[in-house]
């Protein structure tokens, strides 16, 4: 008995993975509940699938990586309090997030202070990576994306008169509605109308009423989805016929589910698109359907590139040294993602190109390319 009992606890044993002690430990910090939840569980989702490929694969410097998620529950104070956990207690070699910049914007100076490295995969206001030297992200930056859609507004769709309405307290809406108004504004465009408004605001009636009066040809909402799904129905309600553009932040499969056709015609910028052909990104929405059964949006895809990049970091850093580890992710140069080639400026961005996307018939339907 004896011996059969020692027999299998050594087959046991032999099935657990090489001792865990020595894994690298990631941090991620995601709002996998609460008003943004698609962002948190697409990006986690991304990251966890590029973790598993990289650990089929033998890991990294033969560790395996493992990531340790924190969900900041979409709430101010969380995401500080979620990078101050994982570096103290998980003592995780570097941390990945937020998605929205105000989340980003809590936790870089968490990551900077105490020496880690931070990786945004989608966080795209300037002042995020501004942070300190050890602040990075591997999305494009909001001057570019406020012009990409102040350009498509004025040389596509014509519109010489836009309402903008600003998610006031969201430092990725209020930047964005800066860099937009600015280009438009120094290309002959007019901004008629300009009103403000919080998350979980639900009710834009007497806001989209006044902006009525205004007959804008087109209205800019850079918000998320939950207020701008909101926005767009309100504002059909009320006979107002223009169409709404935005940017990243309009990307989840809730904008459609809660706005349905009252979006129709509608345009935003975003970092990929499913419509792209290129085998880099099929064969990317392939992995992802087979594991959790939809088609990836840009979250995911930037939260798979973001575990990416960090891994070529760890192998070319030969080792998990903070500082080594920062010289090399501030070393990433051509790197082949998903979402584009990754190559880090001064500034820790990452210069790629923006897509268009129209919603059209209920889906997001990839209308033209900017380069930067
Ligand atoms: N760019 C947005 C921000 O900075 C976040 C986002 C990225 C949202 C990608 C959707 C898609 O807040």
């Amino acid at each position: 008995m004896k011996s059969i009992a020692a027999l299998l606890s050594c087959l046991f044993l032999s099935t657990l993975p090489l001792l865990a002690e020595d894994d690298i430990k990631v941090g991620q910090v995601a709002s996998l509940t609460g008003g943004r939840a698609t962002f948190g569980v697409a990006s986690d989702e991304g990251s966890k699938l590029a973790i598993e490929e990289i650990n089929a694969a033998g890991g990294v410097l033969g560790r395996k990586l493992q990531l340790i998620t924190v969900d900041d529950q979409s709430k101010p104070g969380e995401p500080a309090a979620a990078a101050k956990k994982l570096l103290s207690s998980d003592k995780v070699v570097a941390l990945l997030g937020e998605v929205a910049s105000s989340a980003s914007l809590e936790m870089a100076p968490v990551a900077q202070a105490a020496g880690i490295p931070m990786i945004s995969p989608a966080s795209t206001n300037p002042k995020v990576t501004a942070a300190g030297d050890k602040i990075f992200r591997i999305c494009f930056i909001d001057p570019f994306q406020g012009t990409v859609m102040s350009k498509f507004a004025l040389d596509t769709l014509k519109a010489k008169r836009v309402a903008i309405l600003t998610d006031s307290k969201n430092d990725y809406s209020v930047g964005l509605t800066q860099f937009f108004k600015k280009h438009f504004t120094a290309n002959g465009g007019e901004v008629v109308a300009e009103r403000q408004y919080g998350a979980g605001d639900k009710d834009f009636r007497s806001m989209l009423t006044a902006i009525r009066k205004e007959k804008p040809d087109a209205i800019f909402v850079p918000g998320y989805y939950s207020e701008v799904a909101l926005i767009a129905k309100q504002a059909r309600q009320l006979g107002l016929k223009a169409p709404l553009l935005g940017g990243d932040g309009w990307d989840s499969p809730a904008l459609l589910e809660v706005g349905g056709k009252s979006l129709e015609g509608c345009f935003f910028s975003n970092h990929y698109s499913q419509e792209d052909a290129a085998p880099v990104i099929q064969d990317f929405i392939k992995r992802y359907k087979a594991k959790y059964n939809k088609v990836p949006d840009a979250m995911a895809a930037l939260g798979y590139d973001s575990v990416l990049v960090l891994a070529d970091a760890i192998k070319r850093a030969a080792g998990t040294d903070s500082a080594k580890l920062t010289a090399a992710i501030a070393a990433t140069k051509g790197f082949a993602g998903v979402t584009g080639a990754i190559t880090l400026d001064a500034e820790r961005n990452a210069t790629k190109s923006a897509v268009i996307l129209e919603i059209k018939d209920g889906a997001f339907k990839y209308k033209s390319t900017v380069q930067p």
